[in-house]
C-alpha cells in the first residue's frame, strides 16, 4: 500500500520511514531539502534495505504538488510532517512560518479532498496545550493562546485539518508529540541540526562533543523537584512506531471519529537537571554547564498522559531516557567522526 511521507528526509520523517517499510508498506518521500539531505536517503535504504521513492517537492508549489498527485494516482495515506520547527525563528519571521507550515498543508488537503477515502496523520505538538494546569497532560486539557507563530500554525493546522475531514474523505490523526530525542540504533539517521542547536538534547550532545563551550541551563527556580523545566522526552523510535499504528488504524476504518486526537510521550517528566545527570552517566562524560536565566516562552513543566494512546492504539513508548540519551550521543559520535 502506498503512503506519502511528507518531509520524510527529516529527523521524526525518516525514523518514520524506516518503520513504515519494516511493516511492508510502500513508501514515497516528498522533501525539499530545506532542512535534510540526500545522504538521508542512503541511511534510509542502510537500514531497509529498500529506497524509497523521492521526489523533491515544495509544498508551497501549488502547481508541483498537482503534478505530483497526477503521477502518483494511488496513494492511500499520508504522514505530513514537513513543516518549519524553529520556535524562535518563526518569532522573528512569522510569515515565513505561516506561509510554510499553513499554505503546505492547505495545497495538500485541496489534493486529498478530491480522493473519496485517504488517511492522514498530521504532526502536531504538545506545544498546544501552553502550560497546562493538570499534569500529565491530558488530551481534553483545553488549547490555549500559541506562544509562538510556530505553535500557532499547529494550533491552525488541526482545525484546517478538522473542518475539512467533516467535508471530504479524509479521516486523520493528530499526533502531539512531547520532546522527540534520540537516533535509530542502526546509527545511519539521527537528528541534524543546522547551526546552533535550540533543543536540549542535541545542544548537550555537542557540548560534549566540544563543539559548544557549555551548556546553559535555562532558569532553576522554577515550581518543579530541582528548579529547573520538566519535559516528557521521546525516543524517535517510539513516536515513528506510533505512527504507524495510527496509520494502520485509519486504513482499517477502525478510528471511532473522522478525527482523533493523541499525545505521543513515554508519561514520564524529567528536569533539565536530571536529564544532565542521566546523560552523564550514559555517556561517562563530565557536562559543563551553568545556570542562567529563564528562556522566554518556556513552560515549567510538560508530560504526557498516555491512557488514551495505549488503550486505542495499543501503543507505549519502550525506550527509558538513558537508552535515548546513549543513542543521541552514540550519534553524534558518528556525525562528527566523518
Ligand atoms: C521546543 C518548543 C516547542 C517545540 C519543540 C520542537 C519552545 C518554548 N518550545 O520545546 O514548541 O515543539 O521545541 O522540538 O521553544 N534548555 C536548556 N538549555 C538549552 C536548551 C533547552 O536549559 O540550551 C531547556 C529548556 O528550558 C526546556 C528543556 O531544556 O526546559 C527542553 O527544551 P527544548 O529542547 O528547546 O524543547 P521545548 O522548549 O520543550
Amino acid at each position: 500500500m502506498k503512503i506519502l511521507v511528507t518531509g520524510g528526509l527529516g529527523f521524526i520523517g525518516s525514523h518514520t520511514v524506516v518503520e513504515l517499510q519494516a511493516q511492508g508498506y510502500d513508501v514515497v518521500v516528498v522533501d525539499n531539502l530545506s532542512n535534510s539531505t540526500l545522504e538521508v536517503l542512503q541511511g534510509i535504504e542502510a537500514i531497509s534495505g529498500i529506497k524509497p521513492a523521492f521526489e523533491n517537492v515544495d509544498l508551497r508549489d501549488k502547481s508541483a504538488i498537482q503534478r505530483f498527485f497526477s503521477a502518483y494516482t494511488d496513494i492511500k495515506g499520508v504522514i505530513h510532517f514537513a513543516a518549519s520547527k524553529a520556535v524562535g525563528e518563526s518569532i522573528e519571521n512569522p510569515l515565513l512560518y505561516y506561509e510554510n507550515n499553513l499554505s503546505s498543508l492547505i495545497y495538500l488537503l485541496q489534493q486529498l479532498q478530491e480522493k473519496s477515502e485517504v488517511s492522514f496523520i498530521f504532526s502536531s505538538s504538545c506545544t498546544v496545550y501552553g502550560q497546562a494546569e493538570y499534569m500529565p497532560i491530558t488530551e481534553n486539557a483545553p488549547i490555549q493562546e500559541a506562544f509562538s507563530p510556530y505553535g500557532n500554525t499547529k494550533q491552525i493546522g488541526e482545525e484546517i485539518i478538522r473542518d475539512v475531514a467533516k467535508v471530504s474523505g479524509i479521516n486523520a490523526i493528530l499526533l502531539r508529540y512531547f520532546n522527540p530525542i534520540g537516533a535509530h540504533e542502526s546509527n545511519m539517521i539521527g537528528e541534524l541540526p543546522i547551526g546552533i542547536p535550540q533543543n536540549l538534547v542535541p545542544f548537550i550532545t555537542q557540548t560534549a562533543m566540544g563543539i559548544r563551550q557549555q551548556l546553559s541551563v535555562f532558569g532553576n527556580d522554577y515550581d518543579t523537584v530541582d528548579g529547573t523545566c520538566v519535559r516528557d522526552y521521546i525516543h524517535v523510535v517510539d513516536l515513528a512506531q506510533a505512527h504507524v499504528v495510527a496509520l494502520k488504524r485509519l486504513l482499517e476504518g477502525a478510528n471511532e471519529d473522522k478525527v482523533e486526537v493523541y499525545n505521543v510521550g513515554t508519561g514520564k517528566g524529567s528536569s533539565v537537571l536530571e536529564v544532565i545527570n542521566a546523560f552523564e552517566k550514559v555517556s561517562q562524560q563530565k557536562l559543563p554547564y551553568q545556570i542562567v536565566a529563564r528562556r522566554e516562552g518556556d513552560i515549567t513543566e510538560a508530560f504526557a498522559n498516555t491512557d488514551k494512546v495505549y488503550e486505542k492504539l495499543g501503543w507505549k513508548a519502550s525506550k527509558t531516557l538513558e537508552e535515548s540519551l546513549l543513542s543521541a550521543w552514540i550519534w553524534e559520535n558518528k556525525i562528527r567522526s566523518k
